[in-house]
């Protein structure tokens, strides 16, 4: 915890290691009160270091040391010197055998990191530097090397004991206790070693690779979950056969293991040939999950397995470079998904949570390029920015250069750095040299924090038969970038004839219409397109499958987005129409409540909802109205009351409006037969739950009553949460009666409770943090599980936008209260908590002293950990 200043650690002072460690052997000896931690290091001075010093530093905190040997003699109390982030040895040869043991306290360890435990179960969670906490080490990730992991503890009560690699011994000791062992053929960083303990069951599947090998798969679970794995096992073989089909990359280990605990940090971690999972990304059965959370298992699963390549087999030369891996995975993991289900709506997805989440932290105080030059604490730098905006930079790679070409760069990635610790300038080397294009300019995306805003304009010239595109780029400064220059950006456009048809594209000095869908490529601050032969003034269709992670300003008229919305013959754009209408009809509305809707708008929306061919996950999507935040984000200054208003009313006009086409669709869409999670069923399943939504705006008792029919029938959690959840919105005893039943039925699901938590954390009730406030203290809530604190306080702050910033600053005092009490426990947790706020600048006077208020409370507070300080600190400042 904070005495003084955190230190800052920047890139430019990156220095390769001065020593290796070649092998190492490590014996867990795990009992109910302690763990004890016997290592043995193989290591030498780094023959690439240039002076390197006779002293060696290793990390290591809240170990209490047993012994330490060099090359087999006890070291004497002045050869080296302990501190509270590790120990120096004075002198070391060049070559030596470093020896150690110390004691270590898993039960009390509730900040997760390193080794902890969760429920009854031993588990470790080492990145970024959680390794640091199990054993003195070079803790960071371009010293890799080769582990051998002893584990023995008590076998009743952990029959299980796992590692990382292949089981090369097991050997039952007399008192009671037996002993395993555990060998990773592939050299690793520290972060990616893992160990379990605990008695757990698991389901078993096999897996064929390409060339024949036989691999193991295994999912191991608490014992009441094992009827839970079945997707989670599905979408681990689908992974395994979509990256050899689309990467040529094969499992290298003849086991790969998943395991899930209830207290976990983030998502899941990649481990090598040891996942190990948050149990809400494992585990799902038709009535405990929902449709979401079958496809988010599919994608956080394809995720890690993907990082094998990407993460493990070529990690990351130090933690500026965490979007080498991170962002190249995300991207994996989108195509996975977009592969498995709906490819249209994933792109949707992905894009709704760029815009809401990503641009707000790029125009925030945190803002940061998705290779950061400086962080206090590398935790902080697990975001959006590092793997979203990461994900659509490799994105950009992957459009410039083709599948194909892309291809060829990728396995010119694998052949040249396998078993190597790179950098993100080495990824990009790839690319250009498999492709021949010139990629300098492109770099600036990994170093330039902001997102990047084009503003357009196109102007016909009925003589000329031309139309020209006028693209000017501009980014607004971030703390410590003021100057920004321009990037390389990729434009896919089109332009459309009055029928909504492509006209061919040809720009002015070229021979022919090269195709009627192209990329521009941006690189001036101003850019000039004419293309020729164009018969009429188009309509042009801009950034088309949102091909880069941009603002775009074009000045269309109402009419000019609701042809767009129709006709686009990209789907991506006419999602985006659809909701740059409907944005400008709520924005108007703050302004001026009585705003009319556009001419024609109503029939528009009735159409679309009543064409019977659509695709109606995307049908969804093309209906579900901005998120507030999102909303916010587009004004000077937030207005959160207007926003809401604004946003509620809009909403209850169109259910008055459409009330018989909205009940149509819901009766014509019910559930028949067995639940299904394929991508047709969950668009039938959330069409008809968004028309209940729509319904559900007015208090009308036929639509309630329908309502609590659907949550009765109880066909799956899809439909059921639906149901809950807008119950959930209403005071009275219906609604309290389905609550009070809802958590008797599902008291032992811990997860299921995560989303009972959640639908009354982000109630419309007058009443919600007191509500929130009473759940609180709920036996079935717990501060130290962030799964519950994410569902009951996170989504209180972060999803119920009108409460949380309510005038009286209630909402505030409530997440600093909670913010601090939960630093004390967790750190990490802690610090993403307080990020929800860190955008305090973008409210009214009275609110942002409010906000900064809390912010300097906590800054204040004694003892404060350098994750919350640098959050703190630096929202401040920015
Ligand atoms: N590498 C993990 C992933 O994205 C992220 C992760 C899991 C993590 N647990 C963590 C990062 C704890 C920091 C701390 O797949
Ligand atoms: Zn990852």
């Amino acid at each position: 915890m904070l005495q003084e200043t955190p230190k800052t650690t920047y890139l430019s002072d990156y220095r390769p290691p001065e020593y290796l460690i070649d092998q190492v052997d490590l014996r867990f000896y795990l009992d109910e009160a302690e763990a004890r931690v016997h290592s043995v290091l193989s290591m030498q001075r780094n023959p690439a270091a240039e002076n390197a010093g006779q002293s060696l530093r290793l990390q290591g905190e809240q170990l209490e040391l047993l012994f330490i040997t060099l090359n087999g003699d006890e070291l004497k109390a002045d050869a080296y010197t302990l501190d509270e982030e590790g120990v120096t040895i004075h002198q070391v040869p060049e070559r030596f055998t470093l020896e150690s043991s110390v004691r270590i306290k898993p039960q009390e360890n509730t900040a997760l990191e390193g080794l902890y435990q969760s429920g009854s179960m031993f588990c470790t969670q080492c990145e970024a530097e959680g390794f640091r906490k199990i054993t003195w080490f070079l803790d960071r990730p371009d010293v890799m090397s080769r582990f051998t992991t002893t584990i023995v503890a008590d076998r009743e009560r952990y029959p299980i004991l796992l590692s990382n690699g292949n089981l090369i011994d097991q050997e039952l000791l007399e008192d009671g206790r037996h002993k395993v062992t555990w060998e990773d053929p592939f050299a690793k960083p520290a972060y990616l070693f893992a160990l379990v303990a605990g008695d757990l069951r698991f389901i078993e599947d096999r897996f064929t690779t390409a060339s024949g090998r036989d691999v193991d798969l295994r999912i191991y679970v608490e014992s009441e979950n094992i009827d839970k794995c079945d997707h989670a096992m599905e979408s681990l073989k689908n992974s395994m056969a979509w990256d050899e089909q689309q990467y040529g990359r094969e499992y290298d280990l003849d086991i790969f293991m998943i395991v899930a605990v209830n207290d976990f940090n983030m998502g899941a971690m990649e481990n090598k040939g040891l996942n190990i999972f948050n149990s809400k990304y494992v585990l799902a059965r038709p009535d405990t999950a929902t449709d979401r959370d079958f496809q988010s298992i599919e994608g956080v699963i394809g995720h890690e397995y993907f990082h094998n390549w990407t993460g493990n087999r070529i990690t990351c030369r130090d933690w500026f470079q965490l979007s080498l891996k991170e962002g190249l995975t995300v991207f994996r993991d989108q195509e996975f998904s977009a592969g498995m289900g709906s490819r249209g709506v994933k792109r949707i997805e992905d894009v709704r949570l760029l815009r809401a989440h990503q641009f707000a932290e790029d125009a925030g105080p945190m803002a940061h390029p998705i290779r950061p030059d400086s962080y206090i604490e590398i935790n902080n730098f697990y975001t959006l920015t590092v793997y979203e905006k990461g994900a659509e930079v490799v994105r950009m790679q992957h459009n410039l250069l083709g599948a194909e070409t892309y291809r060829k760069a990728m396995d010119l990635y694998f052949q040249r750095h396998d078993g190597q610790a790179v950098t993100t300038d080495d990824f990009v080397r790839c690319m250009a040299d498999a492709s021949g294009i010139d990629l300098a300019q492109f770099k600036r995306w990994y170093t330039q924090a902001g997102t990047p805003e084009l503003q357009i304009t196109g102007e016909y010239d009925a003589t000329a038969r031309s139309f020209t595109l006028t693209v000017q780029q501009s980014c607004p400064p971030t703390p410590g970038q003021d100057e920004k220059s321009p990037l390389h950006i990729p434009l896919a456009m089109g332009l459309l004839d009055q029928r909504g048809d492509d006209l061919p594209l040809r720009l002015e000095g070229e021979a022919e219409p090269v195709s009627e869908s192209r990329i521009l490529s941006l690189h001036r601050e101003t850019e000039r397109f004419t293309f020729i032969d164009i018969p009429e003034a188009p309509v042009p269709s801009l950034l088309r499958g949102f091909s880069a992670p941009v603002k775009l300003r074009y000045d269309y008229s109402d009419s000019e987005l609701m042809f767009l919305m129709a006709r686009d013959n990209d789907g991506f754009n006419r999602w985006d129409a659809a909701q740059t209408l409907m944005q400008r009809i709520i924005l108007k509305r703050v302004a001026n409540p009585g705003a009319p809707l556009p001419d024609g708008f109503v029939d528009a929306v009735r159409s679309a909802l009543t064409d019977s061919v659509s695709d109606k996950a995307l049908l969804v999507e093309v209906l579900t109205l901005p998120a507030e935040s999102y909303l916010g984000d587009q004004m000077a200054q937030v207005d959160v009351v207007g926003i809401h208003t604004a946003r509620e009313g809009f909403k209850s006009q169109l259910a008055a409006a459409l009330r018989s086409d909205l009940m149509a669709v819901y009766e014509a869409n019910r559930e028949q037969g067995a639940y299904q999670p394929d991508p047709l069923s969950i668009g039938r399943r959330s069409l008809r739950n968004l028309c209940l939504s729509y319904l559900m705006q007015q208090d009308d008792a036929e639509v309630c009553q329908l309502c609590i029919d659907q949550y009765n029938a109880g066909h799956n959690m899809t439909d059921v949460m639906a149901a809950v959840s807008l119950l959930a919105d209403r005071s009275g005893t219906e609604s309290e009666q389905v609550l009070i039943g809802f958590q008797q039925r599902w008291k032992d699901d811990p997860l299921v409770l995560d989303k009972w938590f959640t639908v009354q954390a982000i109630s419309k009730r007058p009443d919600a943090l007191e509500q929130v406030k009473r759940l609180m203290k709920h036996p079935d809530f717990s501060i130290t599980n962030p799964n519950k604190v994410r569902a009951l306080v996170g989504a209180f702050c972060s999803a119920n936008v009108i409460h949380f910033h309510a005038a009286d600053g209630e909402g505030y005092a409530f997440l600093a209260d909670r913010v601090l009490e939960l630093d004390a426990i967790n750190p990490q947790v802690a610090a993403r908590m307080l990020r929800i706020m860190s955008r305090w600048r973008r409210y009214d006077p009275s609110r942002q002293s409010l906000m900064k208020h809390q912010f300097q409370r906590i800054i204040e507070h004694d003892g404060i950990s350098k994750d919350l300080f640098e959050i703190a600190s630096k929202s401040l400042e920015g």
